[in-house]
């Protein structure tokens, strides 16, 4: 499968991502029972695993979402975060931060402290991959579906030079056919 200048072959199929974000849904509705939590998506990547996982969750909880930019090249991160103008009312509230990708854990290190000046009930994360070599920070990650390696993947929301986001399977790098 070729995305622009690269080539990408199979890692995670659709089914298998389904039956973990089900998982997940189900764990977060029997840890949030009762505390009506607020989802906040991270854009634009996050927009499709939230989609699925928040249909997932049985219990009562609101959505909402923000931006945040990491720059860098167009497969690794730079370590340089942008949050967009648009911050939801946290206070008070138990906030889960949905992601597609934890890399370094910056874009989410910095999104919590933003939202911590407003002083919530409590802020967890949930997110479809995380890559625990690339970690720059102690985030905690309770609700993870996938640990990876530290390869650059695309799909299910995940692009390749904002290409690839639609596909329903999540594909890696294939470095013998890419230049
Ligand atoms: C990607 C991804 C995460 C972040 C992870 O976002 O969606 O938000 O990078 O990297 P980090 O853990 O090293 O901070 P990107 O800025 O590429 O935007 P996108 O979601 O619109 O693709």
């Amino acid at each position: 499968m070729q995305i622009h200048d690269k080539h990408f072959k199979p890692f995670i199929t659709a089914p298998q991502i389904q039956e973990r974000v089900s998982e997940l849904g189900k764990q977060i509705s029997q840890d949030y029972a009762g505390k009506n939590p607020m989802f906040i998506v991270i854009l634009n990547g996050a927009i499709v695993f939230a989609s699925d996982l928040f249909r997932s969750v049985s219990v009562p909880c609101t959505l909402e979402t923000m931006s945040a930019k990491s720059y860098g090249s167009q497969t690794t991160s730079s370590g340089t975060v942008t949050v967009g103008a648009h911050i939801p009312n946290v206070h008070g509230r138990h906030v889960i931060l949905v992601e597609d990708i934890v890399d370094t854990g910056l874009t989410l290190q910095r999104v919590t402290e933003v939202l911590q000046q407003q002083h919530p009930e409590s802020i967890t994360i949930a997110a479809l991959l995380s890559k625990p070599a690339m970690h720059k920070t102690k985030l905690h990650l309770p609700y993870i579906c996938f640990d990876i390696p530290p390869a650059f993947v695309v799909g299910y929301g995940l692009d390749y030079a904002e290409h690839g986001r639609n596909l329903p399977d999540i594909y890696v790098l294939d470095e013998e056919h890419t230049l």
